[in-house]
C-alpha cells in the first residue's frame, strides 16, 4: 500500500500513545523503514505487520485496531490532507456511499499504482443501501467498517452496518446492508 496509509497509522499511534510506544511497535513489528514516503508504494505486509504489532502492544484485538485506523483515516488523514477529494464524494452520507464505486478513480490520479478496492452500490430505499466490497486483499473488513464509521461521523448521520453475505474469493467479496436515519 502507498506510504500515506502507513504514515496515517504512525500518526494515529503517536497521537494516542506517544513516541515511546511507537518505537516499541516499530521494533516489535520487524518493519525496518525509518519513515514512510506518502507517494511511494510499499509491500502490504508492512501495513499488516504494523496493525498486528499495535494490537499486541495495546492488548486490543487487531480487528478493533483496523476499525480505529479506518476511522482515523477519514477524520484525520483524508479530511485534513484530501478535503477536496472527500467533498467531491457528495453532500450527504448516502450520496457519498453511492459515489464509492468511482471514488478511487479520482484517488488514482494522485496514486497511479494504487490497487484500489472495488465497490458496487444498490440503493434499496431512502434509508438503506447495499454495498458490495471486492478486494484483492484479505482481512480488511474492519478497516472498511471503520471508514464507514468515520464517514457517519463526518456527515453526522448514525449508521448501522450488517454483513449480508460473504463469498469464498481469493481476496474479499462481501455485501453489507447499511441503514441510517
Ligand atoms: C480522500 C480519501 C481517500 C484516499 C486518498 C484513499 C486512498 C487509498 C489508498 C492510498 C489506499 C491503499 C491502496 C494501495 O496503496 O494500493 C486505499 C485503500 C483502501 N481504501 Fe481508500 N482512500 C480514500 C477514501 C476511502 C473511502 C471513503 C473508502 C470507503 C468507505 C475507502 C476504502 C478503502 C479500502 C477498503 C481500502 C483497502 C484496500 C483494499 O480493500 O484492497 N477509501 N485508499
Amino acid at each position: 500500500m502507498y506510504g500515506i496509509v502507513n504514515k496515517s497509522i504512525q500518526e494515529m499511534v503517536l497521537h494516542h500513545y506517544g513516541e515511546n510506544t511507537w518505537s516499541n511497535i516499530k521494533q516489535n513489528s520487524g518493519v525496518e523503514n525509518d519513515f514512510f514516503v506518502s507517494s511511494e508504494p510499499y509491500d502490504d505486509e508492512i501495513t499488516y505487520k504494523l496493525a498486528v504489532a499495535i494490537a499486541d502492544e495495546t492488548q486490543k484485538p487487531v480487528g478493533d485496531i483496523l476499525q480505529d485506523l479506518g476511522n482515523w483515516w477519514i477524520l484525520k488523514t483524508a479530511s485534513v490532507k484530501y478535503g477536496y477529494l472527500l467533498s467531491s464524494g457528495g453532500t450527504s452520507l448516502s450520496e457519498f456511499l453511492m459515489s464509492l464505486p468511482v471514488f478511487h478513480n479520482r484517488v488514482m490520479m494522485l496514486y497511479p499504482k494504487l490497487t484500489p478496492p472495488e465497490f458496487k452500490t444498490t440503493l434499496i430505499s431512502e434509508k438503506e443501501l447495499h454495498l458490495e466490497y471486492i478486494s484483492r486483499r484479505k482481512g480488511l473488513t474492519n478497516f472498511l467498517i471503520g471508514l464507514i464509521g468515520g464517514l457517519s461521523e463526518l456527515y453526522n448521520t448514525p449508521v448501522e452496518i450488517v454483513m449480508l453475505s460473504e463469498n469464498d474469493a481469493p481476496g474479499t467479496h462481501q455485501v453489507f446492508k447499511i441503514t441510517w436515519n
